[in-house]
Parts: structure tokens; C-alpha cells; sequence
């Protein structure tokens, strides 16, 4: 089992790009851990740095209560599956899972064993004398899972595991790596730019923007009290709405607003006390109708019932609870 420290953790490559500027972070033993934000955010180098692929540049990395700024990743006990996995195509899946063990001199007795146990876990008994060429996407994903587990580490890093599968196949794997963990119990810590992925898997979330980290919580409560605007927006589907006092009829200084789009109520025609505007696209997505509208110079998005029938130009009246509302300061972005 294991525990991970960051304090003020930083990466700065040749060139002076920084990839990661003074990250502060505690995770628990046992904890499921994502890292998200978009591309070129400092995920992957935070990860790297973890688990020492890269040199740090500053700051103090301990895992349990040893500093490892300057352990090889061999020293760590960490095991690590990457978005390409390379698995040995000349080997069959069995010899695949047996590697790591055999490179770590196991015995035969040991490492039998260790296949059967992961081959079971994961649901690959029945494939083990297959090459990597004969199994779909998601098997194959599954054997470079089972590579990572045999050694049993104490510590998993996953760097977008899953992005090289198509989306059922993700949705499924997605799953099956949560149940993992359930089982497991050990640490995890999963880098991803899918902020379904982060929300659904994690104990907390880390969201990261320019090298930084923006706020570090369980998925409710980043949805529920987004830290800044960068956290508000990159969390919910569709998109948090945020405009100005004025548009939702209120008067404010220095402030933008937000409100999610399940927390508009809409109807056609006008109502009194109620926003007034006009249909500018109506989106139906089986379960519910998207619909946006146009208010005031800004555009609004609500999520409708499925029923919901509504026209682009048609007008719509729109109302909202104030205690859904998010305020933000408009200058540095912090919730107020
Ligand atoms: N070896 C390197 N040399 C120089 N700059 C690098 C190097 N690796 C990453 N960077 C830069 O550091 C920043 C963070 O990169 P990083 O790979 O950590 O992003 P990421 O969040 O993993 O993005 P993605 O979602 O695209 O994988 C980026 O600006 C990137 O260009
Ligand atoms: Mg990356």
C-alpha cells in the first residue's frame, strides 16, 4: 500500500517550457486519484514524474515516507499502463502476463500462480494461448492491464489507458478498472482529459490548467462548488452557462454568473417574473432535448424533457432557483 506527496512539485524542460509549476498534493493509501484537464495541461509530466520517468526540477516527492526525488522508477514500486501499451506480439497472452514476473526472477511455482490469479481478475483464462493479433481492442487492453497487476505494486499510474478504444468499449472498460480498484484496494492514480472518466472512477479529482492545479476534490463538490471559472466550464454537459448579471436580470458589479443547464426550467410563450427569449437550436438527445435560447444578447442553454417541443424563433420563457446560481469575480475568475 502506498501513499503519495507532492509539495510544490515542479518540471520545468530545456527550452524553459514549464510542465508542472509547484504542485501541492496528498494521496491517501487505497485512493483512486485522477489528474485532468486539457491537452498539454501538465498531466502526463505529473505523472512522470511520480513515477520518475522524468528528472524533478523542484520541490519534494515522497511516496509512503521516503523521498524519492532521486529513486529510479525500478525503486519504486510503481507499475504503469500507458495509452499505447506494447505487448509482446510474438509471445501468446500467458507469456505476455508471465514477463514482468520472470524479469523480476520469480520462480515458476510463483509465477504460474500470479497468471492464473490475473488471467481470473480480468477475465482472460480463456485467451491465455492467444497471440496479441487475435484478440479485439479490449482484450488486448485488458492483457496490458493484467501486465501492469501481476507484480502486484503498491502503487498504479495510468496515463489515458483507455483513449485508444472506441466509446462503448471505453464505457465498458471504464467499469471493469473501477471494480478493480474495489478489489485491489491499492493506490491509483489515473490521468485523463475526460472529465466523464475523472467524475466517475475517482475518490477526487485534480484538475490542472497551464501546469497548475486549479482544485483538487471529490466529483460532487467540483460540480457542486467549482473553485474558478477554468473548473465551472471544463466540468458538465452541456456546459455551464456563465453571462453577465444583466442577461439573467440582475444587478451586480465585477461578477460573472453561472448556471447549469439543468437548473433552467423553460417553457413556450412568456411567463410573468420569468426571462424572456427566443429559440436559437434545439438539440434532441433521446433522454432529453438541449435547447438553447437567445436572451438578451447572450446565449442560454437548458436541458428539457425529452417531450419538451419546442422551434428555433419560437419564444421560450426561462426561470431559475437563486440559490443554483454560481458567482465568480470576473477579474481573477475565484468563486466568490
Ligand atoms: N519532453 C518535453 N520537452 C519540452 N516540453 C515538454 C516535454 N514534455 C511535455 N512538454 C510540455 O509541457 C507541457 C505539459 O505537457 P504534458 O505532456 O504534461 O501535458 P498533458 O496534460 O499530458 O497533455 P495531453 O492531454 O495532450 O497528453 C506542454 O506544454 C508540453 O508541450
Ligand atoms: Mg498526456
Amino acid at each position: 500500500m502506498a501513499t503519495v506527496s507532492l509539495e510544490a512539485v515542479r518540471k520545468e524542460y530545456r527550452g524553459g517550457v514549464v510542465g508542472a509549476k509547484d504542485v501541492t498534493l496528498r494521496i491517501a493509501d487505497g485512493e483512486f486519484v485522477s489528474l485532468v484537464g486539457p491537452s498539454g495541461c501538465g498531466k502526463s509530466t505529473t505523472l512522470n514524474l511520480i513515477a520518475g520517468l522524468e528528472d524533478i526540477s523542484g520541490g519534494v516527492l515522497r511516496i509512503d515516507d521516503t523521498v524519492v526525488n532521486d529513486l529510479s522508477p525500478r525503486e519504486r514500486d510503481i507499475a504503469m499502463v500507458f495509452q499505447s501499451y506494447a505487448l509482446y506480439p510474438h509471445m501468446d497472452v500467458r507469456g505476455n502476463l508471465a514477463f514482468p514476473l520472470k524479469v523480476s526472477g520469480a520462480d515458476k511455482a510463483t509465477i504460474d500462480q500470479r497468471v492464473r490469479e490475473t488471467a481470473e481478475l480480468l477475465g482472460l483464462e480463456k485467451l491465455l494461448a492467444r497471440r496479441p493479433k487475435e484478440l479485439s481492442g479490449g482484450q488486448r487492453q485488458r492483457v496490458a492491464l493484467g501486465r501492469a497487476l501481476v507484480r502486484r505494486p503498491k502503487l498504479f499510474l495510468f496515463d489515458e489507458p483507455l483513449s485508444n478504444l472506441d466509446a462503448a468499449l471505453r464505457t465498458q472498460m471504464r467499469g471493469e478498472i473501477k471494480k478493480l480498484h474495489e478489489r485491489l484496494k491499492a493506490t491509483f492514480i489515473y490521468v485523463t482529459h475526460d472529465q466523464a472518466e475523472a467524475m466517475t472512477l475517482s475518490d477526487r479529482v485534480v484538475v490542472m490548467n497551464q501546469g497548475e492545479v486549479q482544485q483538487v476534490a471529490p466529483p460532487r463538490e467540483l460540480y457542486d462548488a467549482p473553485a474558478n471559472l477554468f473548473v465551472a466550464g471544463f466540468f458538465g454537459s452541456p456546459r455551464i452557462n456563465l453571462v453577465k448579471p444583466e442577461t439573467l436580470g440582475l444587478r451586480e458589479e465585477g461578477v460573472t454568473l453561472g448556471i447549469r443547464p439543468e437548473h433552467l426550467e423553460i417553457g413556450t410563450g412568456t411567463a410573468e417574473g420569468a426571462l424572456s427569449g427566443r429559440v436559437y437550436l434545439v438539440e434532441p438527445m433521446g433522454s432529453e432535448n438541449w435547447v438553447t435560447v437567445d436572451v438578451g444578447g447572450e446565449r442560454l442553454i437548458a436541458r428539457a424533457p425529452a417531450d419538451f417541443s419546442v422551434r428555433t424563433g419560437e419564444t421560450v420563457w426561462l426561470r431559475f432557483d437563486s440559490k443554483r446560481l454560481h458567482r465568480f469575480d470576473t477579474a481573477s475568475g475565484r468563486r466568490r
